[in-house]
């Protein structure tokens, strides 16, 4: 496999010396713009329990602890597991965090327990999108939103060349995420994009 290749397939699971970078680089500047961008898309303020699918380095569960009791997060790498507990070390020890090793796809969490769940530049990795949207519909509360954020349209440039590049690597637009979401349940689907960049928001609800 080329350099480029085993760099860029590091952000689908971060593993050894070149996922410790990429997960370093998860939470830098490029993820912070976009997550602040789709921040500002989850309507509710004050949450008692928040989860992040796909954590990486943590930078969003820190994000989520500023309007939650309690944030969770959940990553199937060891290595953003790892960075995502030192990122939240102080949450986590004054009991206002917990950072579990896990596949979106079986959530280690019991039915109806999160106000608000997010998903940051992760889903076009979830092999099975099906089983983990319905567990996604499954662990939140009734009234509670799942946001979903993408640094893709699903048909921007850039992101297509990285799909070739990444095995496994799945784009998506905005109305397929609707449909999916749908699927498993959820409504009031809303998708957002920006006006400069290809940047893609889709929040729903489950009632
Ligand atoms: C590009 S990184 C994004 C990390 C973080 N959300 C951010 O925006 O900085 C994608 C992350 O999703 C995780 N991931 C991919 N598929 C997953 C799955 N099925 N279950 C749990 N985590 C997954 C990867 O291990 C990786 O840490």
């Amino acid at each position: 496999m080329g350099i480029m290749k085993k760099f860029f397939s590091q952000t689908k699971k971060p593993e050894g010396f070149l996922g410790k970078m990429m997960v370093n680089g998860m939470n830098g500047a490029s993820h912070s713009a976009l997550a602040d961008w789709g921040f500002g898309f989850i309507k509710k303020e004050k949450a008692a329990r928040s989860l992040d699918c796909g954590c990486g380095g943590g930078a969003n569960v820190k994000r989520l602890l500023e309007r939650s009791e309690k944030a969770c997060g959940i990553d199937y790498s060891e290595v953003s597991v790892q960075k995502s507990r030192q990122t939240n070390a102080g949450a986590i020890r004054g009991g206002r965090c917990e950072i579990r090793h896990a596949d979106v796809c079986s959530l280690p969490f019991e039915n109806d327990s999160f106000d608000i769940v997010t998903a940051f530049e992760t889903v076009y990795f979830w092999q099975n999108i099906d089983k983990a949207f319905s567990e996604i519909y499954r662990v939140l509360k009734s009234e509670g939103v799942f946001a979903i954020t993408n640094e893709s349209t699903g048909t921007d440039k850039t992101s297509v060349k990285f799909s070739q590049i990444i095995d496994g690597m799945n784009l998506y637009t905005g109305e397929k995420l609707k449909a999916l979401l749908e699927n498993a349940g959820f409504t009031d689907v809303e998708i957002h994009s920006h006006p400069d960049k290809p940047w893609l928001n889709v929040t729903a609800k489950k009632l």
